[in-house]
């Protein structure tokens, strides 16, 4: 069985572009897999979050996973601040991290670039500590998308770079999991681009049907089509997409024949594309305010995960501390 593994970082609120790109993938690997799925709170504290929204954060997160579908019975859900293994594993593997090959990561300079104010030492070792995240529970497999390709190469790098210093095949080389042409991508509303949680253009899950139904109907799009079976613009393509996703085929398939022959009222089809979105949010919308009213719950999941992904991580560092050298007295 292959073993999975994906930190989400806590910045809270998916959309239906991760719900349709990542955790649909989730969905599907937790039934092959053995999955750990973590948040990546320590990761977060790169930008420094205010003490009092950590913990809302890491809910927000949680309650947005389970109410997707992410079975703490099938997957190991936890939090990686839970997890002081992976912090020691950090620190030894940051003794082989070169910072020459730390300065050069993309992320980095990025990062440096737009916030020349704080370059801490954490940026800088990110890919350490996502690297000791993979390779404690010796993971082969991990989901994630192009902007975490190099990040992942390191990984690589690391676990090879660790077992030739010391002559060990103790660590594999994770590759990255993804379904490929599978992946789909869904766009935004604003016309270009794809769904993000910034560029507000988003409909998010915890988005209630007011909500949708106001930003599709205000979404862009053309002044319709001019000759019959003219191409659909741009921002009509995206409505598309999305439609291909949330709707019935006979709805799309109504839909690109009124517009194949300029009939098409757009109104109408975000009336539409609306409720069939509603229809996949809504019950997801439901289930998170659920789970937020239910600390309990949350804490039950949270330290059930925690346990389950020590054992892994402590036997890890048991074995490691061994290969570096150090004996019990
Ligand atoms: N860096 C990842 C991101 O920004 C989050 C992450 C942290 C991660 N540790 C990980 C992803 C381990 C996969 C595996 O999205």
């Amino acid at each position: 069985m292959d073993i999975v593994v994906s930190g989400i970082r806590p910045t809270g609120n998916l959309h239906l572009g991760n719900y349709f790109g990542a955790i649909m993938n989730f969905l599907r690997m937790q039934e092959e897999n053995k999955c750990f799925f973590f948040i990546a709170d320590y990761h977060s504290l790169t930008t420094h979050p205010h003490p009092d929204d950590i913990q809302g954060n890491i809910r927000q997160i949680l309650a947005e996973y389970l109410a997707c579908g992410i079975d703490p019975e099938k997957s190991t859900l936890y939090v990686q601040s839970d997890m002081p293994e992976v912090t020691e594993l950090y620190l030894l593997l940051n003794m082989n991290a070169y910072v020459g090959e730390l300065e050069r990561t993309t992320s980095f300079k990025d990062k440096i670039r737009q916030n020349p104010d704080n370059i801490n030492a954490g940026l800088l070792t990110y890919p350490v500590l996502m690297a000791a995240d993979i390779i404690i529970h010796k993971a082969n497999k991990v989901p994630v998308g192009k902007d975490q390709e190099q990040h992942l190469e390191l990984t690589r790098r690391f676990a090879r770079r660790f077992n030739a210093i010391y002559g060990v095949e103790y660590f594999p080389e994770p590759d990255a999991y993804n379904f490929g042409k599978q992946l789909i991508k869904i766009p935004g509303l604003d016309g270009s681009g794809k769904m993000g949680k910034s560029e507000n253009n988003g409909i998010f899950l915890a988005d209630d049907p007011k909500v949708i139904r106001k930003k599709v109907m205000s979404a862009v799009t053309d002044a319709g089509p001019a000759t019959p079976g003219a191409e659909p613009s741009e921002a009509v393509k995206n409505l598309f997409s999305i439609m291909e996703v949330v709707s019935d085929q006979s709805t799309v398939s109504f839909f690109k024949e009124k517009h194949a022959n300029c009939e098409i009222r757009y109104g109408d089809m975000k009336k539409q594309l609306a409720e069939d979105i509603i229809k996949v949010t809504d019950p997801i919308r439901l289930r998170i305010n659920d789970i937020l009213t239910d600390p309990v719950y949350l804490g039950k999941i949270v330290r059930k995960g925690a346990e389950a992904a020590r054992e892994s991580a402590s036997k890890t560092i048991r074995e490691v501390r061994e290969i570096i050298g150090y004996r019990p007295f």
